[in-house]
């Protein structure tokens, strides 16, 4: 068992975040008397919930459970007011606590409805995809798509508490296991520790006791980012490595997920970073070969010119006519560019060209 703690300076309540075996059955159970008395409410998706549905209400017995049905494309206004309404329906009051258990879409929008009910009720976080583990459930961005943008509407919120256990990776497609990669590759290029193991281990990247060995470690390094910068005012930008272009790849609809999407942006965006001053070639090239290992797709089979387009609407971008993105550099370290729209569409596609 792993415990760890983000305490904001601008926040006056701590995160915890424990990893462990056996969350439902004995984290959660232990949990229910408390959560009981307080009243809450269990937030999660189709899937999760014919998986684990059985569980979930033998461990959080006599809980209200509300399920959204599966998919990004449910990650929009209509669920996130369906769940508020079950809230309210269910008599939580401002002490009460939302269980989201489930991956990031499950995540973000269950983290949402806390922060706004009631100008904001305490949320625990059960992460059960690799990529929630190590990204999303941590660090309080909480969201919903809108008006075709990702993440549009949203709030910074840190969970009271996360709960990580790798046994949920045990049900989980193997595309969605190289989805959580991504994150874990974009962590690996901020931590020369974490980046070592990766290419020490490449041919049991998908190996899930490798990954569940690792989950500490990502939420360690994110933790230590968050800590000093919860609502990204400077240093938690170094976070979206690759997503300025891998948003723009998922709203262009193409059939990719998160995580396919930001090893692909990150894939592009070390390449685009080859140009800046102090680029480290070597690093870079390591980079993409990991990126190469765990994608099953060819990353030029996309229009990259549509993704271009919709990286506009980004909103890390504050001129009309640029793109504003974050590139790895050498190392830890991460360049901040700010493209005129038709020099990033002109590079991408070059890009695309040559990989
Ligand atoms: P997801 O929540 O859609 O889960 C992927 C699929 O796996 C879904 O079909 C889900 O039902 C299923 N699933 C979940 N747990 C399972 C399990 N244990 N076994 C079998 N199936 C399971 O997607 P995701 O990849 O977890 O998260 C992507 C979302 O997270 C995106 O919306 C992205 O924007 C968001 N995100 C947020 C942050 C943040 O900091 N808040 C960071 C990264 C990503
Ligand atoms: N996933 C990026 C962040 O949490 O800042």
């Amino acid at each position: 068992m792993k415990t760890i703690r983000i305490k904001c300076r601008e926040t006056a309540k701590e995160s915890v975040i424990i990893c462990r075996k056996n969350v439902l059955s004995k984290q959660l159970a232990s949990d229910l008397p408390w959560l009981k008395e307080r009243g809450g409410i269990v937030f999660t998706d189709s899937n999760v919930f014919a998986l684990y549905g059985k569980q979930i209400g033998a461990c959080l017995e006599g809980l209200p459970v509300f399920t959204m049905p599966a998919g990004e494309e449910n990650k929009n206004e209509q669920t996130l007011f369906a769940l508020l309404r079950a809230m309210a329906e269910a008599g939580l009051r401002r002490n009460s606590v939302l269980i989201a258990i489930g991956g990031g879409v499950v995540g973000d929008v269950g983290g949402l409805a806390a922060s706004l009910y009631m100008r904001g009720i305490d949320c625990i976080q059960v992460p059960t995809t690799l990529l929630a583990q190590v990204d999303s459930s941590v660090g309080g961005k909480t969201a919903i798509d809108f008006c075709g943008v990702k993440n549009l509407i949203g709030a910074f919120r840190q969970p009271v508490r996360v709960y990580a256990d790798p046994a949920f990776f045990g049900t989980l497609p193997p595309r969605e296991i190289r989805c959580g990669l991504g994150e874990i590759i974009k962590h690996g290029a901020l931590n020369a520790r974490l980046f070592g193991e990766l290419l020490e281990n490449r041919s049991r990247l998908t190996d899930l006791g490798f990954l569940a060995s690792i989950v500490p470690e990502n939420i360690q390094i994110k933790a230590d980012v968050v800590r000093k910068d919860p609502a990204e005012t400077g240093l938690r930008r170094c976070l979206n490595l690759g997503h300025t272009t891998g948003h723009a790849l998922e709203l262009s609809g193409a059939d990719l997920s998160h995580g396919e999407c930001v090893l692909i942006g990150l894939l592009y965006e070390s390449r685009l970073a080859l140009r800046c001053r102090g680029a480290d070639g070597e690093y870079l090239s390591s980079l993409g070969s990991l990126i190469r290992d765990v994608l099953v797709c060819d990353p030029r089979a996309f229009d990259m010119r549509s993704a271009a387009h919709l990286a506009l609407l980004d909103k890390k971008n504050t001129k009309k006519d640029s793109v504003t993105l974050a590139v790895p550099l050498r190392m830890g370290e991460v360049s901040y560019l700010e493209l005129p729209y038709a020099e990033y569409e002109r590079a991408l596609e070059k890009i695309g060209r040559t990989l």
